[in-house]
């Protein structure tokens, strides 16, 4: 029984008044909490947006800052207006943050605080409170800051004290009541080179423009803004620089000195104490110019109505997130504010700046914030897919706008500018993916196309940025040699293994779309290139694991498994790279993106070894067969220190268990990782919340549903509530998953039979076009593995060696 049924009946039960009816009525939004992932490394922004919302506004820290705000003990530095959430990168954007003060010292304007450093305030844990589309926090300075937003404007409402309570403790002198706000000529990781601000004497309007840096990329980008007060009358403006201010300025321009810290400065205003104790400042941004960022405010936010704004939030997210409903009966809260949560955050990015690229003209629509799509790729996309395939496909045309006037699509994309590539070209995966799932709504699929295969034929020029590399000696050698010879472009050269493991999943997908569009020649190519990451295994290999704590590598243990991807040069000879490695057991930091990493990418080859999304049939003769491709797994899985759930490309290991036939073990690391390490608390994130990408990979696995991302296949789990419906927003026909015998306890997670639409259904998999055309997919469930569901190799999900042409 739903919920929202149940609670009708609560009155007539326990007497309870109407009022307390109303109050108990399932709202979605009571189950989203925005921290979540706001420590321990998640990085999550936890401010105020709009689904894909350009203005994310919140309280900025200083202390891991990536995400703005972080639930640590740092200080507050400001209040900025634009964020990246989840980002594994440094902090993005927080361009001209404001700070309020209710005055400054002896009334002198010089002993107000101007500089980051300065007014760096401690903040009051209890006052924080963070909900779509508002965040709120106290400093103690009792300074309340309330933020909201619309698309391109953040509003925000600054409460001040009555009493007299000085902007910082302990004040040596006397504080009169007469509220400051600045704007600082500043972003979060302190980019800034060039740039403008200026005040207006009459109006108190504060509008600027800076030149920045991107967080995890190259190249710079342009930023301006534009703020108004409400609320109070002006007394004073001017400019600050470092620790000293003046009214007599009311303009200053900085430039690119290549100095790092930047200097402090900004401009200000000051006002007569307001009426209720409270000034609203409306920020505008643009990308484009000062006049939109104060057009955008004015036409967005034109009365100052906080109310108002956020209420309209509220409902987009609540219309948003009302595509799926869960039966929540039994299910504790904690593991609802988890999947809810995980949902909304798939919603932040990527974000909608049309009509805000200053780079090239189009009609075409422009997303910004591909945070990355090495990450996003996998379940961020998929998701959005049934939740909104609208906007997915608007980021589908974005990005092959990017290919249209760059010259390659993204693999990562923030700020306007080029982020960095981590292994293959995975916006091929993106692509293919929303193609396989019948996306169109205006999408070029020929020039898609044309994307995807200039990604697999010709070099990135630098495909640090953008392609990839060693193309040469991937089509003549099949594979990317450890010691490659590579001139044709510019590149970091390591990672060969999982470059190669990902070139192959990237030509798969190409496969497909070729397949698709009719193109079987290139279908055959792709297919064939797509088996290239056998070049790469060494079936002699083995793993040693430090089980015992020693310092000596020859001490370690020897796994009792053979054959591991291997370094391979360009000789062809095999060299050895320990697989365990750049896990918690063996140098868990070795593998990063800089010039000291290895043939792996943030994993070892114990991980990447499994990674074969579109051959597992391959993969598991390959490693000796189902049954010795299980107990390998299973052991990954079990050995402590061995696995790492943290990191994007671990998802598919929880679900390849299908393809052995074991569908059972699938639900049942599932529950071993949810919510061991996917909660709901601050730090119930294992890694970098990348864009929702860990968000999504909750929500998805308790609906249920791992989607092969690049495939037209979703793995089918049972989900962690008794049933879950899709409804899909443009046919508005619903495809449902229920759960017979569910328990809210988790003993029965085995499906023993499922009938699809009434009919028998043994099949571990499920394709897109459950969800277009609805239906109901009923799964019995039991507490021990079954023999018949997903067992028979027919019920395998599909492998490219096995079922590419059928
Ligand atoms: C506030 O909470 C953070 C964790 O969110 C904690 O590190 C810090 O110590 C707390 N501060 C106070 C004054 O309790
Ligand atoms: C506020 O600041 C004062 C003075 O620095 C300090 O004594 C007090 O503990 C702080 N309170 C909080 C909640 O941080
Ligand atoms: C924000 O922009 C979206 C398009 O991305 C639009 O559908 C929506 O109506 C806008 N919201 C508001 C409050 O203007
Ligand atoms: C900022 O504005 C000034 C004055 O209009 C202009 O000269 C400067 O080029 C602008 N900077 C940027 C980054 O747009
Ligand atoms: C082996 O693991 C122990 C902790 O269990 C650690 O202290 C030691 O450094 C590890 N050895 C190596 C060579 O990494
Ligand atoms: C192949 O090249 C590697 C790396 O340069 C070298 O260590 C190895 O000895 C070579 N093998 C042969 C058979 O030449
Ligand atoms: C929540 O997740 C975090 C991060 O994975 C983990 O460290 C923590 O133990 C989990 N908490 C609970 C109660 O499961």
């Amino acid at each position: 029984m739903h919920i929202q049924q149940l609670v009708a009946y609560w009155p007539l039960l326990f007497g309870l008044s109407q009022a307390a009816d109303q109050h108990s009525k399932f709202d979605v939004l009571d189950y989203i909490d925005p921290l979540i992932g706001t420590a321990n490394g998640g990085h999550v922004f936890p401010g105020a947006s709009l689904p894909y919302g350009m203005a994310k506004s919140v309280a900025d820290g200083n202390k891991e800052i990536q995400g703005g705000y972080a639930s640590n003990d740092g200080q507050i530095t400001g209040f900025s207006h634009m964020h990246d959430s989840g980002t594994g990168g440094g902090a993005s954007l927080g361009n001209f943050p404001l700070f309020a003060q209710t005055g400054c010292v002896d009334d002198d304007i010089n002993r107000c605080y101007f500089p980051s450093t300065l007014r760096a305030s401690d903040k009051i844990n209890s006052s924080v409170v963070a909900k779509p589309g508002y965040f709120a926090i106290q400093l103690n300075t009792s300074v309340k800051a309330e933020m909201t937003v619309t698309n391109h404007t953040a509003l925000y409402r600054f409460s001040f004290p009555t009493d007299g309570t000085p902007t910082k403790l302990p004040a040596d002198g006397k504080t009169p009541y007469s509220p400051l706000i600045l704007a600082d000529l500043a972003d979060l990781s302190g980019s800034r080179t060039d740039a403008l601000i200026s005040v207006d004497a009459h109006t108190g309007r504060i509008s600027g423009n800076g030149t920045f840096r991107p967080s995890f990329g190259i190249g710079n980008y342009k930023s301006y803004f534009c703020a108004d007060f409400h609320g109070a009358k002006l007394r004073d403006t001017g400019i600050f620089i470092n620790n000293r201010a003046s009214n007599t300025r009311k303009s200053f321009r900085t430039y690119d000195d290549g100095q790092n810290p930047i200097l402090p400065a900004g401009a200000w205003a000051q006002f007569h104490p307001p009426a209720n104790n409270q000034i609203l400042v409306r920020v505008g941004l643009s990308f484009i110019s000062t006049d939109q960022a104060c057009h955008n405010a004015e036409k967005e936010i034109p009365n100052f109505n906080f109310a108002s704004v956020r209420s309209d939030a509220e409902d987009a997210w609540r219309e948003k997130l009302s595509v799926i409903k869960v039966d929540n009966t039994g299910v504790s809260d904690s593991l609802q504010r988890t999947f809810w949560s995980g949902i909304y955050r798939t919603l932040l990015s990527p974000q909608d700046y049309t009509g805000e690229n200053p780079l090239w003209k189009s009609n075409e629509p422009y997303f910004d914030s591909y945070y990355c799509i090495w990450d996003s790729f996998r379940s961020t996309h998929p998701l959005l897919t049934l939740v909104d395939p609208h906007a997915q496909a608007l980021m589908v045309r974005s990005l092959i706008d990017v290919y249209r006037h760059e010259g390659k699509l993204p693999d990562c994309r923030m700020s306007l500018c080029k982020g960095f590539t981590q292994g293959g070209s995975n916006a091929d995966n993106l692509l293919a993916d929303s193609y396989l799932k019948g996306l169109k709504d205006g999408i070029d699929w020929d020039t898609g196309y044309k994307a995807v295969v200039s990604d697999a034929e010709e070099e990135g020029t630098i495909w640090t940025v953008e392609g990839r590399g060693g193309l040469q000696s991937w089509k003549t050698l099949g594979y990317i040699p450890t010691d490659d010879w590579d001139p044709n472009g510019y590149g970091l050269f390591t990672r060969s293994i999982s470059r190669t493991i990902e070139y192959s999943y990237n030509d798969f997908c190409i496969a497909e779309m070729a397949r698709g569009l009719g193109k079987h020649g290139d279908a055959e190519k792709y297919l064939k290139r797509s088996g290239n990451w056998k070049n790469m295994f060494d079936p002699n290999s083995r793993s040693k694991l430090n089980l015992t704590g020693t310092q000596d590598y020859n001490q370690f243990t020897d796994s009792g498994f053979t054959g591991f991807l291997q370094p391979r040069y360009l000789n062809g000879t095999f060299g050895f790279q320990e697989p365990a490695i750049c896990t918690d057991l063996y140098n868990f930091e070795g593998c990063y993106l800089n010039p000291g990493g290895h043939e792996t990418y943030e994993a070892g080859s114990w991980l990447y070894t499994f990674y074969v999304p579109h051959d597992q049939a391959t993969l598991i003769t390959t490693l000796g067969g189902p049954d010795q491709f299980v107990r390998r797994l299973e052991y990954m899985h079990d050995t402590p220190g061995l696995f790492y759930i943290g990191d994007e490309q671990a998802y598919l290991l929880l679900f390849i268990f299908h393809y052995a036939g074991r569908p059972g073990l699938s639900a049942k690391y599932a529950h071993k990782y949810i919510p061991s390490a996917f909660n709901d608390t601050a730090a119930g994130l294992p890694g970098n919340d990348d864009s929702g990408a860990m968000g999504s990979f909750t929500a998805l696995t308790m609906l249920g549903l791992y989607p092969m991302s690049g495939q037209d296949v979703y793995i089918i789990i049972p989900p962690f509530f008794p049933e879950v419906k899709f409804t899909d927003p443009r046919s508005g026909k619903t495809a449902t998953i229920r759960n017979i015998n569910f328990d809210a306890s988790y003993n029965n997670i085995y499906i023993q039979s499922a009938k699809l639409n009434g009919k028998p259904y043994n099949k571990g998999w499920v394709t897109h076009s459950f969800f277009l055309d609805g239906g109901v997919l009923e799964l019995t469930l039991g507490p021990k593995e079954n023999t018949k569901f997903g067992t028979a190799k027919a019920d395998f999900p599909p492998s490219a060696s096995t079922n590419f042409w059928n």
